[in-house]
């Protein structure tokens, strides 16, 4: 998917191509001196969170570790630098969270659920090996939880969340198996969680929210059916949640937060309406929220930093072309050339 390059911005596929090295890259100027990616510092502050099982924040996350795993590996791919984590490790890790039904738990011995079944694959994806996995057994798992409606549960439990279809269909794109599920009944309940305002909530009915809407918007990318959206209606909606700072909020009134520079802006990027906002001051508040002693990105300049974020804060400048970085493909949230290295080695299958 391409963006459009305008404001003087690299382009993202010139940024890819610029930039192969792992190290530091850019040099916008910003308010508060924070006017670069500090690549060598955000490398050694994923590169902690590894060593770091005995502090509060990983016991806090421990049940999400699978996607914490994948948003930390994705911004190293980003950064030219993920040959240096230790892929056998990592991958075996990720086998040993597997269940007999071939879905994923957060951690090992936890519950199997369709978001960590995502964010397994994806992982897998990123090193090339995805055929470790048993697709046939994964598509049955994710038909199970497709209801009568169309939508997705997440797991046995039932809730169901617009984030469950985003993952059902993101998943089984991967690994070629997207014809498992209904699709078309997929897309029609994706369509009945949209609002008058051009948004769409976690259910039918529920109040706009951007995290939603790229869950939203990205499903209709991955089955071919963006034509089904008002795309200037939501363009608008979505432009809107710039403030002053540059930064973007996920609903009106709410405060700016750097993983809405993903939520959003892949939205955006999606529909083609990236040249709505104004990248420039958007990537600026994205740099100013580094910490520029430990590394890492938090959700406002100033506040803690943590891995969520880390990763949404270069998933973000790498959709504004930010030099050095590898392109996002802003659907499967995965590097382009991953996403390409699946699709090309389909095309010799068949
Ligand atoms: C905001 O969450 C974000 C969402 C609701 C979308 C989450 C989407 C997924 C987990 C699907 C997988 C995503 C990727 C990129 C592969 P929040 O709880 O921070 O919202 P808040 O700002 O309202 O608290
Ligand atoms: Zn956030």
């Amino acid at each position: 998917m391409a963006t459009q390059a305008d404001d003087g911005m690299t382009s993202r596929a010139e940024a890819a191509a610029e930039g192969t090295e792992c190290g530091n890259a850019g040099s916008e100027a910003g308010p508060s001196g924070r006017s670069t990616l500090l690549v060598d510092k955000h490398k050694s502050y994923i590169k902690s969170l590894d060593n770091d099982t005995a502090t509060l924040d990983y016991q806090l996350t421990e049940h999400l570790r699978m996607s914490g795993v994948y948003w930390g590996l994705t911004a190293m791919d980003l950064m030219h630098c993920l040959h240096e984590m230790d892929s056998e490790r990592v991958v075996k890790w990720v086998m040993s969270c597997q269940h007999k039904n071939g879905a994923f738990g957060g951690n090992r011995d936890h519950d199997a659920h369709l978001l960590y079944t995502l964010s397994a694959v994806q992982i897998l994806a990123l090193y090339d090996k995805l055929d470790l996995l048993d697709g046939k057994k994964i598509a049955a798992y994710v038909v199970s939880l497709q209801q009568e409606d169309g939508s997705f549960a997440g797991d046995e439990f039932g809730e169901i969340d617009t984030r469950f279809s985003y993952a059902a269909i993101l998943c089984l794109s991967l690994l070629n198996k997207l014809h498992s599920i209904n699709v078309p009944r997929a897309v029609d309940y994706i369509m009945q969680c949209q609002n008058f305002d051009g948004g769409f909530g976690v259910a039918p009915g529920l109040e706009s929210h951007a995290g939603q809407i790229f869950c939203c918007v990205a499903s209709l990318a991955l089955t071919g059916s963006l034509h089904r959206l008002d795309r200037d209606l939501l363009g608008w909606w979505l432009a809107e949640r710039q403030v002053k700072e540059g930064g973007l909020n996920g609903r009106p009134e709410k405060l700016p937060d750097v993983c809405y520079s993903w939520w959003v802006l892949s939205s955006l990027v999606i529909m083609d309406r990236v040249h709505w906002i104004d990248q420039k001051a958007l990537q600026r508040f994205i740099l100013d929220c580094q910490d520029e002693e430990r590394g890492g990105i938090s959700d406002r300049p100033d506040d803690m930093v943590d891995v969520f974020h880390t990763y949404f804060g270069v998933a973000g400048l790498s959709l504004l072309g930010y030099p050095g970085l590898k392109a996002i493909d802003p659907a499967y949230a995965l590097p382009i050339d991953v996403v390409e290295k699946i699709v090309r080695s389909r095309r010799t299958e068949s």
